[in-house]
């Protein structure tokens, strides 16, 4: 597998131990010591040497120059320059070239992948929404940076299991339950759908909140929920109503987005896995009474305490979560779990993981919380209460609608348009999504999303479509066999090797922005390539078959990236 940093440090390691001996120095420092440089004449990587001269006790300008010496008949560098103390690497184009187009076209879809997942088990817990709250675009995070990270663990060889973790249980449900025997329409909502259950909801909580028989109601619903969680039929019989309901509306979403679940177990299934978990924490000593209510002290972390009880005996978030962590470990036994939520739930996971290592479970440093910042549309804060929401089926249906448009313009000839719309309508909302770190917070303005030129997701989509054209045109295969490459040539190659190394960076930091950013400098390295190098009108016959090479790995990389992030990659456009 290419690995520029790794193998340059590697070679840089060998030779210090020889150059300098008494020093000490591993490629694995060398390799945290390398940069890739802002501006290419310094170089395609660069050491600073300023950073070896503790552990090899010379000057930085000795141990360069000597280095620079070293290194002059390696073949995987066209030059190695020392200039003022620091290396600067310069990757030999066509060398680089025809090492990754071979690379690409034996490992095919497996290029880039660390495989250090196999024989592990990684649990996701992600999207997970409340039933018969709206499913808006708050939820975008968690969804497609859960699907994304499962897609990344997947391509490095874990075992993955993603699980939706419905908001399935809880007081809302005693609310629906008295919205719906005073309002409610059986024959509207099995038409409606979810969107009449959110209506009966808003309008529950308007009342509760804004009418003189608003305490009346609240106390209703809390029987009605009680109701519920004593087994009352009637009750069960509509909570399972609501759900299906719910679940049949996400999963039209989720089908858009290309995502799949392997578990649907919400909240409501831990209902009676928490018992054996508080019994736990109380013979542990960990329980202490505060004003009524049963909590575990984290003064000693810096932390306020973890609820596990109300007043009334009732269970609470975190308890739910303990449990449900407890049953994943059991039946899984998985190496890892990873919670994405936004950054709001920041405190709340800190909290439950210090009562599960309280509680002396040996493996409360698997759990991950993965935080996301909050997300605003053209500047307008959400508002999930009162049902001031952009829901997320209605922003898809937007962007469509505008790829549809433009499509019909643009290509009216193209078959299969209306999926192909879909997938580019929906692809431009979870590229300008993906597309910034996940912490920070973002404002969605759909113009921005949806821009043909901007870095967009249709920009990347059109990108690959353009690279699959040129292949459609060539048949047969096509292998590097240039002696020399051209600057654009040189540059995209040394894109595509650079995708390993982003992969592990993704997946290190939780971060699938990084494949979102290295999709837009591929599609960058490639245009430029595109225009400035012609492919299947080229004279020379070597050269010809060396670019399609080229575009045939492109293809390959900017294919398996688009999928990672949960994006389709439909031919044309
Ligand atoms: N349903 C919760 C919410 O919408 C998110 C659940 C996150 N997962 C978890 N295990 N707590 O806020």
């Amino acid at each position: 597998m290419i690995q520029l940093k790794q193998q340059t440090a590697e070679k840089i390691a060998a030779l210090a131990a020889g150059a300098f001996p008494g020093g000490s120095l591993t490629a694995d420092e060398v390799c945290n010591m390398l940069e890739y440089p802002p501006e290419a004449a310094m170089g395609d990587l660069a050491l600073p040497c300023f950073k070896l001269s503790k552990s090899l006790h010379r000057a930085p300008v000795q141990i360069s120059d000597a280095l620079a010496a070293g290194l002059a008949d390696d073949p995987l560098f066209a030059r190695v320059e020392s200039v003022k103390g620091y290396l600067n690497f310069f990757f030999d184009g066509a060398s680089l070239a025809a090492r990754v187009t071979d690379e690409v076209a034996q490992q095919g879809g497996k290029y880039g992948s660390p495989m250090d997942g196999v024989g592990k088990t990684v649990v996701l817990d992600y999207s997970s929404p409340n039933v018969a709250k709206p499913f808006h675009i708050g939820h975008l995070g968690t969804t497609v940076i859960g699907h994304s990270l499962k897609l990344l663990h997947q391509f490095a060889g874990w075992q993955c299991i993603g699980i939706n973790y419905l908001g399935d249980w809880g007081t809302q449900f005693g609310k629906l339950i008295v919205a719906y025997k005073k309002w409610g329409d059986r024959k509207q909502i099995e038409e409606g759908g979810i969107d009449r259950l959110v209506e009966l909801y808003v309008r529950i909580n308007n009342a509760i909140d804004d009418t003189p028989e608003g305490k009346a109601l609240a106390d209703e619903a809390r029987a009605e929920f009680h109701k519920m969680e004593e087994g009352d039929e009637e009750n069960i019989a509509l909570w399972k109503w609501f759900v299906q309901i719910s679940l049949a509306e996400y999963e039209k979403t989720y089908r858009q987005l290309g995502i799949t679940f392997d578990s649907y177990k919400g909240e409501s299934f831990y209902t009676d896995k928490m018992p054996a978990q508080v019994q736990k924490l109380r013979d542990a000593g960990l329980l202490k009474i505060d004003d009524g209510a049963a909590i575990v002290d984290l003064e000693s972390y810096g932390m306020p305490p973890c609820l596990i009880l109300k007043r009334d005996g009732s269970t609470l978030y975190p308890t739910r979560d303990i449990a449900a962590a407890v049953w994943r470990k059991e039946h899984y036994r998985f190496d890892k779990a990873i919670y994405v939520t936004s950054a709001q739930q920041c405190l709340h996971f800190k909290q439950w993981f210090k009562v599960v290592e309280l509680m002396g479970y040996d493996w409360y440093d698997e759990l991950v919380h993965v935080p996301y910042g909050t997300v605003s549309v053209n500047g307008a804060k959400l508002a999930t209460r009162t049902g001031n929401v952009v829901l997320l089926k209605d922003l898809f249906a937007q962007a469509i609608e505008k790829v549809s448009a433009i499509m019909a313009e643009k290509n009216p000839e193209l078959a299969g348009r209306s999926d192909i719309a879909e997938q580019v309508g929906v692809g431009a909302i979870v590229f300008h999504y993906l597309l910034g770190s996940r912490i920070r917070d973002i404002n969605f303005t759909l113009e921005d999303a949806l821009s043909f030129d901007g870095n967009t997701g249709p920009y990347a989509q059109y990108t690959y479509a353009r690279t699959c054209s040129v292949l459609r045109k060539y048949a047969g295969e096509a292998k590097w066999r240039s002696e020399t490459a051209t600057p654009e040539e040189g540059a995209l190659a040394k894109t595509i090797a650079l995708f390993p190394e982003r992969v592990r960076a993704a997946l290190a930091e939780y971060e699938p922005s990084v494949i979102t950013r290295y999709i837009l400098e591929l599609c960058a390295a490639f245009n430029r390539f595109y225009h400035e190098c012609p492919i299947l009108s080229c004279e020379d016959e070597k050269q010809r078959e060396s670019r399609v090479a080229l575009t045939a790995a492109t293809r390959q990389v900017l294919g398996t990236a688009l999928h990672l992030i949960c994006m389709a990659t439909p031919e044309q456009i």
